[in-house]
């Protein structure tokens, strides 16, 4: 026994632990070096039989050695436990379907909105765009609403100051657009409304589609021809309609449409109070008011105008009773859509 051989021990030990690849093994290899009647621990016995001058340093080495070893064997298992835990990552079922990763969808109103302004642009009519926050002449003067006339009070208005409101509804495009453009005129114009009212079938930001259209010899025929087409397309073609005269100061004459009730196609239920129908929209001939207003000659064109709830429409459309459900932002309801 010398330091020699404590030396090519510790060699041969290293490289057969490097060389392990089970925990077993690595088990094997520390009893046969470090066991108690392991190669390590048989030197260490044995160093009383050296010369006496050689044991102090051989005892030291022969500590050294068993101490790399330990760490040796340690490192060892490590390396062989992450290795087997990188195997189980690797090892995949690849013939199981993917996650799929969560998408969104658009919004029940936005759905609605691109749906009524698709329909109507196969008809022709180009989509303009307007301010929210309007002055008191777009959303009332010009429509023929006067101040202090009694028409103010159907809209509950946000004034921001005593000229400016927010607008209460669409037909302020009609004004802003043909202040702009000569006949013909074929527009819709979709957007956001604000109105002080609040309850399960109101809330004070809600959206509209208005309608215009100007040329000659337009008719209130032209206008329940384009309002039939457009009813049939988006619910269907047994959802007759019914024209009741009504009252709006920019529009005469007047009309409230109504649809079968897509409930119960008629018969009375509770979604539309018995009557069998349900009031979709608002519409009518242009008031010669209006389109004098824009510098529009009465006698030789006219025009209809309509305007609708979005919402409504989404309403009747889903089968929905409660409108605050659009805007309280739960994914159960939304994720429906
Ligand atoms: N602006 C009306 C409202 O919000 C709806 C309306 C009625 C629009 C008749 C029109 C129309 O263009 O002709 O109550």
């Amino acid at each position: 026994m010398s330091n020699q051989n404590i030396d090519q021990i510790k060699k041969e030990a290293l490289s057969e632990i490097q060389r392990a690849d089970t925990a077993e093994q690595v088990k094997s290899l520390s009893v046969k070096y470090l066991g108690r009647k392991g190669l390590v621990t048989l030197f260490l016995r044995n160093i009383s039989a050296l010369p006496e001058e050689e044991r102090p340093e051989a005892g030291k080495k022969a500590n050294q050695v068993k101490l790399t070893l330990e760490e040796a064997c340690q490192s060892a298992i490590e390396r062989i436990l992450s290795a087997d835990g990188d195997k189980k990552e690797i090892a995949i079922d690849i013939s199981l379907p993917g996650r799929p990763a969560p998408r969104g969808s658009l919004h029940p109103i936005t759905r609605i909105t691109r749906r009524i302004c698709d329909v109507f642009s196969r008809m022709g009519f180009n989509v303009a765009e307007g301010p929210e926050v309007e002055t008191d002449y777009y959303n009332f003067e010009a429509l023929n609403i006067p101040k202090n006339h009694p028409a103010r009070d159907m809209q509950d208005t946000f004034y921001v100051s005593e000229n400016i409101v927010l607008r209460t509804h669409t037909s302020p495009m009609q004004v802003r657009f043909m202040e702009k453009h000569r006949p013909p005129v074929r527009i819709i114009a979709p957007g956001k409304v604000y109105r002080c009212d609040s309850d399960i079938t109101h809330t004070p930001m809600f959206h509209q589609v208005e309608g215009l259209l100007v040329d000659e010899h337009v008719s209130f025929g032209d206008l329940k021809g384009i309002l039939t087409a457009f009813v049939h397309e988006v619910f269907d073609e047994q959802t007759s309609l019914r024209f009741r005269p009504s009252f709006f100061p920019f529009t005469e004459p007047s009309a409230e449409v109504d649809i079968l009730c897509v409930i119960c196609r008629g018969k009375g239920c509770k979604v539309c109070s018995g009557t069998g129908w349900l009031e979709v929209l608002g519409c009518g001939m242009v008031h010669p008011a209006v389109f004098e207003n824009v510098g529009y000659d009465t006698g030789r064109y006219s025009g209809f105008a309509f305007g609708m709830g979005v919402e409504r429409i989404a309403m009747l459309k889903y089968g929905i009773n409660d409108i605050r459900l659009y805007y309280e932002g739960d994914m159960r309801f939304l994720k429906q859509f």
